[in-house]
């Protein structure tokens, strides 16, 4: 289980005052890649444009424009909400970057109330994320957006 205590604790030592913003998100994937067990891709998309533009990450490498709408990060921003995907072959139109990914969650990132980007997590075990990691995961979103 994560210690999403420690994980916010730590994300806050290393992004407190920072400026800028590669260097927090990529600082970010690096804790989330540390902290979390069974992943196998952790990192951001940032709206540019109208889409979802690939950001910071840690995995292996990924598709790089993502339309709103479309797969588990687009509906995220197009829904603006929290998408927490047990088995990600039946979510209609799921983007596999990684054929090794079951499970995944995105969470929107908000920046002056509209939406920043997303943070989305893989893992390739089915039903990895819980309530538990959702609600840890979004108190790490809020932190982040504080530097962004
Ligand atoms: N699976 C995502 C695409 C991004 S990769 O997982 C890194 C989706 O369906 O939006």
């Amino acid at each position: 289980m994560t210690d999403y205590a420690t994980l916010c604790a730590q994300l806050s030592a290393i992004t407190e005052g920072i400026p800028y913003e590669t260097a927090n998100l990529a600082n970010a994937s690096a804790l989330l890649w540390e902290h979390l067990e069974g992943i196998n891709w952790a990192g951001f998309y940032k709206m540019e444009d109208g889409k979802l533009v690939l950001g910071p990450f840690q995995g292996k490498p990924a598709c790089i424009v993502i339309p709103v709408g479309r797969g588990v990060c687009g509906t995220a921003v197009a829904e603006n909400a929290t998408q927490l995907v047990a088995n990600v072959h039946d979510f209609p139109g799921h983007i596999a970057c990684d054929s090794a990914s079951n499970s995944e969650i995105v969470i929107p990132i908000h920046k002056d109330g509209g939406i920043w980007g997303v943070l989305d997590i893989d893992s390739p075990h089915f039903g990895r994320f819980t309530e538990e990691d959702r609600e840890g995961l979004c108190q790490f979103v809020r932190i982040l957006e504080q530097v962004l």
